[in-house]
């Protein structure tokens, strides 16, 4: 069991290098290296202020690093924005979900990629055709909402956080990055969550799960990085640690 910082992979899917990121005289991430196997669950832990947002928000855009190298599908990038990241195929699930609450669920998943029908001059929203795309993405993932015509108002944290993560694959990603998905979630949506998870694994999605819940990155990942006060402190495969030895490197204890 290696928990040194190993070379990055041939099969890498997103990885970055010497990236620094300081907010004023916060300096939030130094010299990070990390990269996600294709087709695999990439976790990343560490405790409050450890710099885990900021190094995905970094990889998918949100933040430009003062630093560093970003590669993704084997092309060097930084992304200026998500949309950008978004075009590429890297989706991001970020923990204040943004759907829109006067919306439907079918409305909610064609966010800013609406199915338009041409009339003669007019382009009119298609929303019958966008009603059974709905329908076709959450059976794809087996989730469970009362109607797609549904506003999602009205809908649990977890039904919420679902079509989140439907949304994001139902454009395709590549990538699907998850900041904390299930932090506010009880037990059996947790659970559906999970579920979702080990899904886009199966259809060969890559997944970044950011998660304080060590036992669910046990259950979920194929690797771990572990950050600490802006660095990243080990890499491991999840198969070889514990959640105890998780424990003593996201503290620092020996
Ligand atoms: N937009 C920002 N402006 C200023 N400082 C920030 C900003 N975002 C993060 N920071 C600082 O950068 C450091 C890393 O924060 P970050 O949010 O990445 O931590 P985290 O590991 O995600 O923590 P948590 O587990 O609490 O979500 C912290 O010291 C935080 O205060
Ligand atoms: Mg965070």
């Amino acid at each position: 069991m290696s928990e040194h910082l190993s070379e990055r992979p041939a099969d890498a899917v997103l990885s970055c290098e010497g990236l620094q990121k300081s907010f004023g005289s916060v300096r939030a991430l130094s010299d990070i290296a990390f990269w996600a196997r294709r087709g695999e669950v990439t976790a990343l832990i560490g405790d409050n202020g450890a710099g885990k947002s900021t190094l995905v928000r970094c990889l998918v855009g949100v933040h430009r690093p003062d630093a560093g190298a970003i590669q993704f599908d084997g092309e060097m990038h930084p992304f200026s924005n998500p949309d950008e990241a978004r075009k590429a195929g890297i989706e991001t699930v970020h923990q204040n979900l943004s759907l829109i609450d006067e919306l439907t669920v079918a409305q909610n998943l064609y966010l800013n990629r609406e199915i338009v029908r041409r009339v003669g001059p007019f382009a009119l929203l298609d929303r019958r055709a966008m009603d059974k795309g709905a329908v076709a993405m959450l059976s794809r993932l087996s989730i469970n909402v009362p109607s797609v015509g549904q506003r999602v108002r009205r809908l649990s944290g977890g039904q919420r956080q679902a079509i989140s993560i439907c949304r994001a694959v139902g454009a395709g990603a590549k990538v699907v990055v998850m900041d904390e998905p299930t932090a506010a979630l009880g037990v059996q949506e947790t659970a559906n969550v999970e579920a979702l998870i080990r899904r886009l694994k199966e259809e060969h999605v890559s997944v970044i799960l950011v998660s304080h819940n060590f036992d669910q990155v046990l259950r979920l990942s194929d690797q771990v990085w572990v950050m600490r006060a802006g660095r990243v402190v080990a890499s491991v495969r999840a198969a070889d640690t514990t959640g105890n030895r998780l424990v003593a490197l996201v503290t620092g204890a020996h």
